[in-house]
């Protein structure tokens, strides 16, 4: 059962709480620009569909929705850090693997406001603080607000706060998953010219061309401030991913045989997605002093060809 507070911030007609799964609640927007849904576990935004288009973020039909599991599609929260991490436990000198992507992907967050306007869009803000699981994985006191504002375009918005004593550094993502109509006929524009690290292997190179995707690609491109054009020509559509607050852009798509051996990626799924991600990767790490915020954001714009 949803709690009293969470059917409060309703607002008919436009924006209702369901449960997807008990204990589970997604946020279902429907106003005169688009339709979204967005979790509360992670702040995942789940779908985007503006009125009258085909959908604009891949969701994998086999997605699954539990507490400690990220979501696999929409827009996942990494923080704060991006990609695999371990520590050393000086007590057992054993190494500790820490979740992949951190932990804010895969935790419940507060919903603090919902609101609705008629010229601009509905705005929805989340809200995750320290708690006691957070605080033996990363061991500081901070403040995340998620501001999503499901209008014609879709915006995102991830302020971070340092509310501890000393200062911190961290990493992250916001890991968009696009939906395409055939990845094999899609084009990325953008990283022209920009270093990039492949993750498959590596090596350090520079993107010499425009990107076209027809085999497993892991790519992290820093530095680079530039907005993003992935070119759907099987929908007849642009998506131009424009981004603030990051000087790397992650490109990936897990090809057939690395998503076969993800449970929760339907098989075929990676012919229908290209993950653009605006991020601050190992080369781009935020350093924030106490009452510092740092704010990352993305907004994508639909282009019909
Ligand atoms: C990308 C990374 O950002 O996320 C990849 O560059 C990784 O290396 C991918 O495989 C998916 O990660 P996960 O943890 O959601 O399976």
């Amino acid at each position: 059962m949803l709690n009293k507070k969470l059917k409060q911030l309703e607002i008919p007609g436009v924006v209702e709480i369901k449960e997807m799964e008990a204990g589970y609640p997604v946020i279902s927007i429907n106003n005169s620009f688009a339709n979204a849904e967005i979790a509360l576990h992670g702040a995942h935004v789940m779908r985007f569909q503006p009125t009258g288009e085909k959908p604009v973020i891949w969701l994998s039909k086999t997605a699954v929705y539990s507490e400690g599991k990220a979501i696999r599609g929409g827009i996942p929260i990494c923080w704060p850090w991006f990609g695999d991490k371990s520590v050393n436990d000086n007590k057992s000198n054993k190494t500790q693997v820490l979740p992949a992507h951190g932990f804010a992907r895969s935790m419940f967050w507060e919903l603090v406001s919902v609101q609705d306007n008629i010229e601009t869009g509905t705005e929805i803000v989340f809200a995750l603080k320290e708690n006691e699981k957070t605080l033996s994985l990363w061991p500081y006191y901070f403040c995340l607000q998620l501001r999503v504002l499901v209008s014609k375009n879709l915006s995102v918005e991830l302020s971070v706060k340092n509310t501890d004593e000393t200062s911190f550094s961290f990493t992250g993502a916001l890991h968009t998953y696009l939906s395409l109509g055939d990845i094999e006929a899609s084009k990325i524009y953008g990283l022209n010219g920009v270093p990039y690290i492949n993750k498959l292997n590596d090596q350090l190179k520079t993107q010499l061309d425009d990107i076209v995707i027809s085999s497993e690609l892991d790519n992290v491109y820093q530095p680079t401030v530039a907005d993003i054009t992935v070119y759907d020509k099987s929908q007849s559509r642009e998506l131009l991913i424009q981004k603030q607050g990051s000087q790397s852009t992650v490109v990936w798509n897990p090809w057939e045989e690395k998503s076969s051996r993800m449970k929760d990626f339907d098989p075929g799924g990676f012919r229908n997605m290209v993950c653009i991600e605006a991020a601050n990767t190992s080369g781009d790490v935020i350093f924030l002093q106490p009452q510092e915020t740092h704010i990352l954001s993305t907004n994508i714009v639909i282009k019909n060809k």
